[in-house]
């Protein structure tokens, strides 16, 4: 399943494996996604987490400049892929109506939801400088991590809205 993703994905799995192996905290394990994501995946200028909170979203750890820290469901990239509990790719973010910019620099981006047996926690954002960085692959791949994270945690510890639950 790992073999079958392109690179960089699967080495990127087996270092998130090895990093969120023992530790059950969501925002210790966000913190080092965060940073592992970062370290490994060229052209970003943000990667980062938004978790679930009084119904809307609430920025989590990520790295890259300072963000917009909170967006309702529905708005924006991170909003409508939430709401839809799909993979959102962007390739143009400025041809994208609804599009919150956080960085000038960004020109394309990727939010993944984060799901939990029917449960909206969250999604993963990666922003880009390149038009066009995110392909299908990225989205098959950041899905497996974002699995990987999901499963890694235990979520009653993060104090997230218990929303869609089934
Ligand atoms: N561009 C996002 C906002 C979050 S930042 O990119 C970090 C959006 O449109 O939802």
């Amino acid at each position: 399943m790992i073999q079958s993703l392109q690179e960089p994905y699967p080495e990127l799995l087996r270092q998130a494996e090895g990093l969120f192996a023992g530790e059950r905290d969501p925002w210790a394990n966000a913190a080092n996604a965060a940073a592992l994501l970062w370290e490994r995946l060229p052209e970003l200028n943000w990667a980062g987490f938004y978790f679930m909170r009084g119904g809307g979203l609430i920025v989590g750890p990520f790295q890259g400049r300072p963000a917009c820290v909170r967006i309702p469901l529905g708005h924006g990239v991170c909003g409508t892929a939430a709401a839809r509990r799909e993979t959102v790719i962007v390739q143009d973010v400025h041809a994208f109506a609804g599009h919150i910019t956080c960085d000038a620099a960004s020109n394309s981006e990727i939010v993944v939801p984060l799901v939990a047996q029917g449960r909206l926690l969250g999604v993963l954002d990666l922003d880009s400088p390149r038009c066009g960085r995110f392909a299908p692959a990225d989205a098959e791949g950041l899905e497996y991590f974002a699995a990987c994270m999901v499963a890694a945690c235990d979520w009653r510890l993060a104090g997230i809205d218990d929303i869609g639950g089934c």
